[in-house]
C-alpha cells in the first residue's frame, strides 16, 4: 500500500465524505462539494458535526486530516445557500445554520479527541479559516490561495474569522488582509505561522501523510491533553493555569491506559534504550 491509500469509506454525505486509511491510522475527511468549490452549506456545516463523530468514534482513525475534493480547500461559508437564503428565512433557521456552523468549525475541531491536521490544496476563503485555524496543525499547498475576501462583497469577517485569526496571524498582517481583501499563496501562509509549513503541489499528500502517521502512531490520549491543555491555558492568567495545567497532567497520567509515563521514564531512566529529547519511547 501506498502513502495515504483508503482502505475503507463510511456512511454517504452529500457535501461531504471520509475515507479511512487503517494502514496508518488517518481518516481523511473532505469537503466534498467541488463543483460549488467546497463551500459551506447549511448542509455542509450538519454534516461536517456527524462525520466528526464517525471518526471519533472509529478506532482505526488516531488522527484527522481535513481536506477539499477538486480544486479548493473550501471557499468559505456559501454566499447563496448560509447567507441568501438563510436570510430570506424565518429567524430560527438563521440562529440554527449559524449553531451548526459554529459547532463543528471551532467546538468540536479546536479540542477534537484526536490531533487534527488541515491539508490545504486549494482555494481558502473566508468562513474557511475557522476550522483551519481550529485543526491543530496546518500543512498547505505552495500555490494554495487564500484570502479574507469578506470586505470584496460588502461583509466584515463573518462568524469567528477573526477570533480565529488572532490566534494565529500577527495583528499587522491580520488587519492587512482583513481591510485589503487581497489574496495570498501558501508560502505567505507559511511565513505569518497560519499554516505549519507550505510544500510543492506534489508534495503535500506525501507530507500530510507523514505528519499524520507520526503523530497516529504516538499516545493519543497524552496528546489530547497536551494540546487541549496548550489551547485552553491560552485564555487564562498564570495563576488559573497553573491550577488547570497541574490538574490536567495529573488526570492525564493518571487516566492513561497506555501508562505511557512510566513506560516513557523506565526507558530513558532504567532501561537507557532512548532520549526523550530525541524521540518518543516505544510502546508496549
Ligand atoms: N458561495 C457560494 N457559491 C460559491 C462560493 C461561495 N463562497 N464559491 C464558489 N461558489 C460557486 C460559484 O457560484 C459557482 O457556482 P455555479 O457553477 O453554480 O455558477 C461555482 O462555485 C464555481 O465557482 P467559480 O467562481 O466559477 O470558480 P473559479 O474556480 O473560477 O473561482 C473562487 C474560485 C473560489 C476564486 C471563486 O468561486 C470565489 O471567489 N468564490 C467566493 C470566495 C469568497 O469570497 N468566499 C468568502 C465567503 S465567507
Amino acid at each position: 500500500m501506498t502513502a495515504g491509500d483508503t482502505t475503507s469509506a463510511t456512511p454517504a454525505f452529500d457535501t461531504v465524505s471520509i475515507e479511512v486509511d487503517a494502514e496508518h491510522g488517518i481518516g481523511w475527511l473532505f469537503f466534498d462539494r467541488p463543483e460549488k468549490r467546497n463551500a459551506m452549506n447549511p448542509t455542509l456545516n450538519r454534516e461536517m458535526i456527524l462525520a466528526l463523530e464517525v471518526l471519533e468514534a472509529d478506532e482505526a482513525v488516531r488522527c484527522v486530516v481535513l481536506t477539499g475534493r477538486g480544486e479548493a480547500w473550501s471557499a468559505g461559508m456559501d454566499l447563496k445557500e448560509y447567507f441568501r437564503v438563510v436570510e430570506a428565512g424565518p429567524p430560527h433557521v438563521e440562529v440554527r445554520a449559524r449553531r451548526e456552523s459554529a459547532e463543528w468549525q471551532w467546538r468540536r475541531l479546536i479540542h477534537f479527541s484526536k490531533p487534527t491536521i488541515a491539508m490545504v490544496n486549494g482555494w481558502c476563503f473566508g468562513g474557511a479559516f475557522t476550522p483551519l485555524v481550529c485543526c491543530d496543525l496546518a500543512i498547505a499547498a505552495e500555490d494554495a490561495t487564500f484570502g479574507l475576501s469578506e470586505v470584496n462583497w460588502g461583509i466584515p469577517p463573518g462568524g469567528l474569522v477573526s477570533r480565529a485569526l488572532a490566534e494565529t496571524i500577527p495583528a499587522r498582517d491580520s488587519l492587512w488582509f482583513i481591510m485589503t481583501g487581497e489574496a495570498f499563496d501558501g508560502r505567505r501562509a507559511a511565513e505569518m505561522r497560519l499554516v505549519n509549513e507550505a510544500v510543492p503541489s506534489d508534495r503535500l499528500r506525501e507530507r500530510t501523510v507523514e505528519v499524520a502517521s507520526k503523530l497516529a502512531g504516538m499516545n493519543t490520549h497524552v496528546l489530547r491533553a497536551a494540546k487541549v491543555g496548550f489551547k485552553k491555558a491560552q485564555q487564562m492568567s498564570w495563576d488559573e493555569a497553573e491550577d488547570y495545567l497541574y490538574a490536567k497532567l495529573d488526570a492525564a497520567t493518571g487516566h492513561d491506559p497506555d501508562q505511557g509515563k512510566q513506560q516513557g521514564m523506565a526507558q530513558f531512566l532504567d532501561d537507557k534504550t532512548y532520549r526523550p529529547g530525541l524521540g518518543s519511547y516505544e510502546k508496549h
